[in-house]
């Protein structure tokens, strides 16, 4: 079997890494992939938004199935491209990827089929975007419509932040074109949590369900980035609640796409907003594996993975999926100044091995010709412990954080402190506490 991933971070080194495991002897490439990837696949030098070459390699390698990572390609169409010239592809066209393209047709969708979401509404207007502001009551979030790699929401205390948000955005363009469009909504409250739903556009499959710590800083303080640190499963996502999620909020939007002509296929990414009464309201959708769940939710099943994928390219149900029973947390190593401004070219000091279950996933990496690894993005690497308990997991991941080193690493040590909390195991959530406002740079 031919395979092709597209993307290069850490959650495509992780779909690498689970699609080696069960295929051994496949073809595997991965474009562009990253120092990582070229340890277990062969990297292709094509950036993920040319979509002539990656349909061009995808001919040449005559590849059997393609799996995309990223959103951005989606978006531009790439399924659809390959799909046009008779390839099979994992991920959803770019019609159906505007579910997370466009947060203003997320809402459209959503209201239309009854999903329970924030009451908000979408402007280009300047005017009658400030005068929503004045109108609404405190607090507020405005959002860029566009793509903005999980920094386009800004959730604003008060009436004069949001005015402050929404004019970087309509009007001196901080955001570019993501933020030409922005959805002002209102603040919704509670614990949120990723699930990953399999679809090939009628028949769901859940991966198992992950937390993901989009603040910078321990405690959840500071800036919103693409994801410090994940965990799964968690505990608070009850068989009761899934069950719930499938019926309100998954079933109903694949029957609004089908219904508008744009069906979706691939994953289903719902982040969700479990309120105080258990009930679940959509904070977003994506339209892919998240990064960094993927590097904790694919470790995490007993395979079945490709067989998967395939079947929903190919249009048929996804098979059930059995998750091991094991848990995993994953730490981000990211660079000082990420997300603003990470620092680059620190050079990287990589342990020889780690721990039984430990996998260190590269994300913002590169090998120079002087055959030196580099950090070379905001988040650098991925550390994932899988464990037989939560806590083992989480020391695992933590201590693998510890044993990388560059210069400027920055990481938290307090993934997971909301299942730790829950656990009733020491006071993770007030530790947290304790450290918020602190980044930990390299001990
Ligand atoms: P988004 O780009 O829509 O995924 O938002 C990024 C993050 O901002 C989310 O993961 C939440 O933590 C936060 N956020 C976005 N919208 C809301 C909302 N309506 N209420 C509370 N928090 C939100
Ligand atoms: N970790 C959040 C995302 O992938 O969008």
């Amino acid at each position: 079997m031919r395979l092709l991933v597209v993307g290069g971070g850490g959650r495509e080194h992780a779909l690498c890494w689970a699609l080696r495991q069960e295929n051994p002897e496949a073809q595997l490439y991965c474009a562009p992939g990253n120092p990582g990837t070229d340890e277990i696949a062969r990297n292709l030098s094509i950036a993920t938004d040319d979509l002539d070459r990656l349909a061009d390699a995808a001919d040449m390698h005559g590849i059997d199935l393609t799996i995309v990572g990223p959103e951005a390609p989606l978006a531009q169409g790439l399924a659809d491209r390959l799909r046009a010239e008779g390839r099979l592809v994992f991920g959803p066209s770019a019609a159906a990827a505007q579910l997370e393209a466009s947060k203003a047709f997320a809402k459209e969708i959503m209201v239309a089929a009854g999903v329970p979401t924030a009451v908000g509404q979408a402007f280009s207007d300047l005017s009658e975007a400030l005068a929503y502001v004045e109108r609404h009551r405190e607090p507020l979030v405005v959002k860029a419509s566009g793509l903005a790699g999980g920094k386009g929401a800004v959730v604003c205390p008060t009436r004069a932040e949001a005015r402050n948000a929404v004019r970087a955005m309509l009007e001196t363009n901080q955001f570019g074109p993501a933020g030409r469009t922005i959805v002002i909504e209102a603040f919704l409250e509670g614990e949120e949590i990723s699930v990953l739903a399999v679809t090939n556009g009628r028949d769901i499959e859940l991966l198992p369900v992950a937390q993901d710590h989009k603040r910078l800083l321990e405690g959840d303080g500071g800036p919103n980035t693409g994801g410090m640190g994940a965990y799964s499963p968690v505990a608070l996502a009850t068989p009761v609640l899934l069950d719930r999620v499938k019926r309100e909020v998954l079933h109903p939007t694949l029957e609004e796409m089908r219904r508008q002509g744009t069906p979706f296929s691939g994953v289903l990414y719902a982040g969700l907003m479990i309120d105080h009464t258990g009930a679940p309201w959509v904070v977003e959708f994506n339209c892919r594996l998240g990064d960094p769940e993927a590097q904790v939710v694919l470790p995490l099943m007993s395979g079945g993975l490709t067989d998967t994928f395939l079947n929903v390219a190919q249009g048929k149900a996804p098979p059930s999926m059995k998750a091991n029973g094991y848990s995993a947390v994953t730490t981000v190593l990211a660079s000082r100044g990420y997300p603003d401004a990470p620092e680059k070219g620190a050079t990287i000091i990589l342990p020889e091995s780690q721990p039984y279950g430990v996998t260190i996933y590269h994300s913002g990496t590169s090998r120079g010709a002087d055959g030196v690894l580099r950090a070379v993005g905001g988040r650098v690497f991925t550390a994932t412990a899988v464990a037989t308990s939560f806590t083992e997991a989480q020391r695992l991941s933590r201590e693998a954080a510890v044993s990388v080193g560059f210069e400027g690493k920055i990481f938290r040590r307090d993934i997971g402190w909301r299942e730790a909390a829950r656990l009733g195991q020491g006071n993770a959530a007030a530790t947290a506490e304790t450290v918020r406002g602190k980044t930990i740079v390299t001990p």
